[in-house]
């Protein structure tokens, strides 16, 4: 048993209170390999974010699962030296699973230094929901590990999570399902979806606003209590449009504009999770530079790059849409 203090991780639970106090949203950034670790990191440091770090089940396998712990514990050591060479703060940085699909893989997890999990029984009969949430719950909070539970189901597709339609949170579950499972964050559905292709619009049309009716009567009924929103990349159309030019075809592909998502932060919302934008931006720059320099063969000009790009999108997103950069408390 390694306990994500040794590790120098966070649970949840300060940067949430902050985050609801102060009305902004912490954010919950996946990655797979060290760029996108490093970019996350150095973004979060220089703007003085709080962040969740996040790891999938698909993650854990493609970067081997031991590796990626040492990963994680290394970038608790490079936000260190990137503070104090910038004369800045150290930053709460939390270890989170994503979408958790099982009581052992999140004892895993807990096991191996995370300080949050997600258990994802959203697909599930209600009754089942609750029962392996408080399942979850019971023994994460034994290690004063946080636990996120979801009610409602995101449409999209996200490695294993797949679902054709969404199914809007209902207001009526959510008082019921806080108490009956002891969850620290809960996760809704109010019309955010997962992956790059979350709204069919016609070209100029805009996507449908979220849910904001919905996330008002989860606040009433569970005042002051977490909320997270899932799929909730932008899908940045600079990032498509470069994708599309240098060879990609990601025709059609809409996110969640960021006002939406601003105005979310100043809600209840304390979690926001953007991967699919990480991955175009990482996509854009490295098919950008494959495509104008041919004969580039070292991995380090274009991951360096793509490496960079990532980091202005990180430390924008902090400033300009989550309203985390400078909330070190
Ligand atoms: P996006 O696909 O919108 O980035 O959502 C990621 C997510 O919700 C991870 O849990």
């Amino acid at each position: 048993m390694v306990s994500y203090k040794e590790l120098g991780f966070v649970n949840t639970k300060e940067m949430f209170k902050d985050a609801m106090e102060k009305g902004y949203a912490i954010p919950a950034y996946n990655f797979n390999n060290m760029e996108q670790l490093q970019a996350i990191i150095t973004a979060c440091t220089l703007t003085q974010s709080p962040v969740i770090l996040q790891v999938s089940k698909g993650a854990r396998k493609y970067a081997n699962q031991t590796l990626l712990r040492w990963m994680a514990q290394g970038a608790v050591e490079l936000m260190k030296e990137i503070a104090s060479e910038s004369g800045l703060k150290e930053i709460p940085i939390a270890l989170h699973l994503d979408h958790g699909d099982s009581f052992e893989l999140c004892k895993s997890c807990i096991e191996t230094g995370f300080s949050s999990v997600m258990i994802d029984g959203s697909h599930l009969p209600y009754e089942e929901n609750v029962e392996i949430t408080a399942k979850v719950v019971e023994y994460a909070h034994k290690y004063d590990v946080s636990v996120e539970g979801e009610l409602g189901v995101l449409a999209g597709i996200e490695e294993d999570v797949k679902a054709e339609k969404s199914i809007y949170t209902n207001p009526d579950d959510v008082e019921d399902f806080v108490k009956s499972t002891g969850v620290d964050s809960l996760a809704i559905a109010i019309g955010t979806s997962h992956g790059a292709y979350k709204f069919k619009v016609k070209p100029g049309e805009q996507p449908p606003p979220l849910r904001f009716d919905i996330l008002e009567e989860v606040e009433k009924r569970i005042p002051g209590f977490p909320i997270v929103l899932h799929g909730a990349s932008s899908v940045l159309q600079e990032y498509v449009e470069m994708i599309n030019k240098y060879g990609g075809d990601l025709s059609g592909a809409v996110g969640v504009p960021e006002d939406q998502l601003r105005k979310a932060a100043q809600s209840a919302v304390c979690k926001i999770n953007i991967d699919s934008d990480g991955r175009l931006a990482m996509t854009a720059k490295v098919r950008e530079i494959l495509w104008t320099q041919p004969a580039e063969f070292d991995p380090r000009k274009y991951l360096g790059p793509a490496r960079e790009e990532l980091i202005n999108m990180y430390m924008r997103k902090n400033r300009e849409v989550l309203g985390s950069a400078n909330r070190v408390y």
